[in-house]
């Protein structure tokens, strides 16, 4: 997205400008700009009371989906490195968020077998190639109504090629996640709409 237009949207708190900027100093991924602010509007409009995130990283989209919702929100993030679940949670600390965000440490197939609450949101973000190993329990724990959020589903752009004209290093990646993304745009419980946003975005709604 163009400077101006990222300009326009880019509206930072004190606290998340501190965790951008360590981000970026430290090379740590996470949501693009014109991704966190398509955030910010679904959690304003959607007002959800709880929220599922799969790829905490350093607690950047976390904290930005807690300061966009209301004070009773609960967000539950899964983040797989140990040292990222540390400074994850130094950040929410800081941002006096620690009652509200949790951070569960584990690979997100393992821990979204062993949660059993409903959730109203749920924003993808961990490995792209992992998304299809986690479709059922999606079902099991997103409400009717809730709303699914898939980042960097275009992969950057390798998804538009067929596997197999892929480099063999990112074959298995693209593969898996156009499987998830054939299976969630097929699927009769989910009306679902992709946009080119950052990385790509896929965003469904629970119907039945
Ligand atoms: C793009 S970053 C997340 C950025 C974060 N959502 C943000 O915008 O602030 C992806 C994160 O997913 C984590 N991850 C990768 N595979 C995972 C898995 N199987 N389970 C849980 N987390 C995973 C990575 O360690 C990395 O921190």
């Amino acid at each position: 997205m163009n400077d101006y237009l990222i300009g326009l949207i880019t509206d930072r708190s004190d606290c998340l400008n501190k965790i951008y900027d360590e981000a970026v100093k430290n090379h740590i991924p996470i949501v693009r700009e014109d991704m966190a602010s398509l955030l910010k509007v679904i959690v304003h409009m959607m007002k959800p009371g709880r929220i599922l995130e799969a790829g905490t990283a350093i607690g950047y989209s976390s904290i930005l989906m807690a300061e966009a919702s209301s004070s009773d929100c609960i967000i539950d993030t899964v983040e797989i490195d140990p040292d990222l679940v540390v400074v994850a949670r130094e950040n929410i600390k800081r941002a006096n968020l620690e009652e509200r965000i949790h951070v569960i440490a584990g690979d997100m197939q393992d821990v979204f077998a062993c949660l059993d609450i409903k959730y109203d949101m749920i924003f993808l973000d961990g490995a792209k190639s992992r998304y299809i190993d986690v479709y059922d329990d999606i079902l099991r724990l997103l409400k009717v109504g809730g709303v699914l959020l898939c980042d960097n589903i275009s992969y950057h752009g390798k998804i538009y090629d067929e596997p197999k004209f892929v480099d063999r290093k990112h074959r298995t990646i693209v593969a898996n996640l156009r499987s998830f993304l054939e299976r969630l745009t097929s699927d009769d419980r989910f009306v679902t709409s992709i946009l080119e946003t950052g990385d790509g975005i896929a965003i469904s709604t629970r119907i039945k």
